[in-house]
């Protein structure tokens, strides 16, 4: 197929409005498809559209997993396109051969899964490798997750989430690359990427589907499935752009997000389906919706009942159910009635038929499904390195007084304590259903490995993470009293985030806060391992400990990632993804807000006439957060020279190139994730404080000093003005570049009139 319509690029990433100058009624399928759809009943097209669950386990409501007699059944009639969230070389080709040589067709199947960080090699959760600003390691990670679920029978995964979130108490933060649009752009091209490869009928590459269409993310409250009321504005500039960079680098599918937008539901939203997806953006690939999201329609208010619900789906553009049942039972009929078109029918079994093709499942059912090649793939040395690799770059390093870190060789005894410190499980992370629980490096056993045998190194628990007891507490202090160092392992456990997991209180869960205060009150040097799918508050804790790592969730390899790191084998050099707030009441907080007419950036304390009330701001909390967006220290420093730039007028022929010398003016090799923001100081419709507009990760060596530059376009500017058109304006601006979005050099630069 991909016949592409005309569009007209208008911005390429960030903006990502294409003008579409006709709807493409028709797409240009395989000769394949086209003679199927001519061969297939009305029954046979509808079961194309059909989609369960397996029979391992569940990740939605009323699914109990589909017996195994059920599958074979429908897979006989040709009731099912294919099965999710199984796997398995030898399960998948039975599945197959069934599919192949006992339905009518031989229509062979769709194996999906929720392939979110890895299948049994485990990533860090896509947060936490969003941390790492490293695309090509979340590149490969990706590639790694695809080369061990192909050869495992997977052909489709439900990835990647390019949900944009200002919001912690979300739990799905976990599965996305945190607040801000242009690197959850760059990041959702990179994962796209890797998925797929350069050939999506290659053995080892599976096709991506992003989700979840659209602004998910922006559930009111943080709270899962909740509402979304959005202007086209927000809508466009900061929550779509990472499904346009996604289906830009090739996804072959998406879905729809659970969420209404401004009243209708997404799965039975045109606007977004058909408007903005098929129109604008010319995407050619399959929509899917999201677990039971069509007959969802009917709680949303939306569709009076079954009929109602898979009418306005598949007219909509929703074209796989994914676990409703409802295109099965009623589209045939609605067909035959005359109140769904044959032709609405037909493009969406093309849709799919055509990804089978795309797939090469035609040509080979047994492709993805090769025993030998997953025996030699799941969880080889190789992938497991790579783990290695992007967990330790994924740790960011949020505090470290008195240079408490790395771990000194004068240490002789170490004491790690709390919920996590021997905890292998929880390492998987949410979405690691095909994991095994006792895989992972638990931190305690990367760190004795770490320290070597002159160390001593101690586990106490010091409580439970869901549950109040204060009974371990007393063993605790022993070992920290015996320690020359203290390490505390907490935060989150896998289930606290991910779907369903949203959090009021993003605070350290249970007793945790109560037995860090324990343990500083002992008085030994104390660094803190935070483990989390989100930001979370910690205010109380940073008063209490001299170090903090943000160690997320960062699978397979986590213990010896964080060993890594510690003891200064790897210097760390994540940076924030999203903005770490003081308290719950700040959020929804992220760098780029807008500015307001009373903006305040003073102390919350300051008693000033001018500051005390008529200003946006707190009475009992800052208006900062506690660590700035980008924001993550290394075991060297970093100083910035004042940005240079080669002139300070831009226009459409020629960019501006800035420049700005960095210093490694500490004593150890380093890297740091140089940032480059703008602000536009008018705008026909107001502009945020300010926005990333690049970066780059560089090392350099302990003195070394190098000059970065970055080339700033015009079109780098542009954003969807008052009138409705994306572009630029002419006015003035003001460039910022630093380690983080807070502590910035600054420079000016204006756009001149036409
Ligand atoms: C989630 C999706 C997921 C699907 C299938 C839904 O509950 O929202 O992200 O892909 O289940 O497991």
């Amino acid at each position: 197929m991909n016949i592409k319509c005309v569009c007209i690029a208008l911005v390429a990433l960030t903006g990502g409005f294409y003008a579409c100058d006709s709807k493409k009624e028709t797409d240009a399928f395989d000769p394949k498809v086209t003679e199927l759809l001519s061969q297939m009943t009305l029954e046979e097209k509808a079961g194309q559209l059909n989609f369960v669950v397996g029979d391992l386990f569940t990740t939605g409501p009323d699914g109990k997993p589909k017996a195994p007699d059920y599958l074979d059944e429908a897979i006989k009639k040709g009731e099912v396109t294919g099965i999710f969230n199984i796997y398995g070389a030898e399960y998948t080709q039975t599945l197959q051969k069934k599919a192949v040589e006992e339905s009518r067709l031989g229509i062979p199947l769709l194996i999906g899964a929720d392939i979110i960080h890895g299948l049994k090699t485990i990533m860090p959760i896509p947060l936490a490798e969003a941390a790492s600003w490293d695309l090509e390691a979340i590149e490969l990670g990706s590639r790694v997750a695809a080369r061990e679920s192909a050869a495992a029978g997977i052909n489709l995964t439900f990835a990647p989430m390019v949900d944009i979130s200002r919001d912690a108490r979300w739990g799905r933060n976990a599965e996305g690359a945190g607040e801000d649009t242009y690197l959850g752009s760059l990041i959702a091209a990179a994962r796209v990427r890797g998925f797929q490869g350069s050939d999506l009928s290659l053995a080892n590459t599976i096709a991506a589907c992003v989700k979840h269409f659209a602004a998910y993310g922006a559930a009111e409250a943080g709270r899962d499935y909740n509402t979304v009321d959005m202007s086209d504005i927000a809508l466009r500039e900061t929550y779509l752009p990472p499904f346009k960079a996604a289906i830009d680098a090739g996804a072959a599918s998406i879905m729809t997000s659970f969420n209404e937008l401004n009243g209708v539901p997404a799965s039975g939203n045109e606007y977004l389906l058909q408007d903005i997806l098929r129109k604008e953006w010319g995407f050619e690939g399959l929509v899917i919706s999201d677990w039971q999201s069509i007959s969802e329609m009917m709680f949303h208010g939306y569709s009076k009942d079954s009929i109602e619900a898979t009418i306005q789906g598949i007219n909509a553009g929703t074209e796989l159910d994914m676990m409703a049942d409802l295109y099965l039972s009623f589209l045939p009929q609605l067909v035959r009635e005359g109140k769904v078109s044959e032709a609405v029918l037909d493009r969406a079994v093309g849709h799919i038929l055509q990804l089978k093709v795309d797939l090469g499942l035609f040509d080979n059912p047994y492709l993805y499904s090769d025993p030998a090649v997953e025996a030699k793939e799941i969880r080889s040395a190789e992938n497991l390195e790579a783990a290695f690799e992007i967990a330790r770059r994924s740790i960011v390093l949020l505090k470290n007084e008195k240079q408490t870190l790395p771990v000194k060789s004068t240490v002789k005894r170490i004491a790690v304590i709390g919920p996590l410190g021997d905890n292998q499980a929880d390492m998987n992370g949410t979405w690691s259903f095909f994991a095994e629980a006792l895989h992972p490096i638990s931190f305690l056993e990367g760190i004795k490995a770490y320290a070597g045998p002159g160390v001593e190194v101690t586990y106490a628990q010091g409580c439970n993470l869901y549950d109040n007891s204060t009974e371990h507490f007393a063993a605790a202090r022993a070992a920290a009293q015996r320690a020359d160092l203290v390490i505390l392992a907490i935060g989150e456990s896998a289930v606290m985030n991910g779907e369903g997991a949203s959090r009021s209180d993003i605070t350290l869960p249970g007793i945790q806060q109560e037995l860090v205060n324990q343990i500083a009150a002992v008085g030994k040097p104390t660094v803190a391992l935070v483990s989390s799918g989100r930001a979370l508050a910690l205010t109380e804790l940073e008063a209490k400990v001299d170090a903090i790592l943000a160690t997320w969730t960062l699978g397979s390899q986590a213990g010896k990632a964080v060993a890594s790191v510690l003891f200064g084998e790897y210097n760390p050099a994540g940076k924030l993804p999203v903005t770490f707030p003081r308290s719950v009441g700040q959020v929804p907080i992220y760098y780029n807000h807008k500015n307001t007419g009373r903006p305040f950036e003073g102390d919350f304390s300051s008693q000033k006439l001018e500051d005390r009330v008529y200003r946006s701001r707190y009475r009992d909390v800052d208006n900062s957060p506690l660590y700035p967006f980008g924001y993550g220290l290394s075991y060297t420093t970093f100083e910035y020279s004042q940005p240079v730039l080669n002139q300070t007028s831009l226009t459409d022929d020629s960019p501006i190139t800035v420049t700005v010398k960095v210093s490694n003016t500490g004593d150890r090799d380093g890297e740091e994730v140089v940032q480059l923001y703008t602000r536009d100081l008018i705008g026909s419709l107001t502009r945020p404080v300010k926005e990333l507009k690049g970066f780059q990760k560089i090392h350099l060596k302990a003195g070394e000093s190098r000059d970065i530059s970055f080339e700033l376009k015009a079109s780098d500017l542009a954003f969807w003005r008052a009138d409705g058109t994306y572009g630029y304006e002419p006015g003035d601006f003001k460039l910022m570049i630093g380690g983080n979005s807070r502590d910035t050099q600054e420079a000016v630069f204006s756009i001149p009139n036409p």
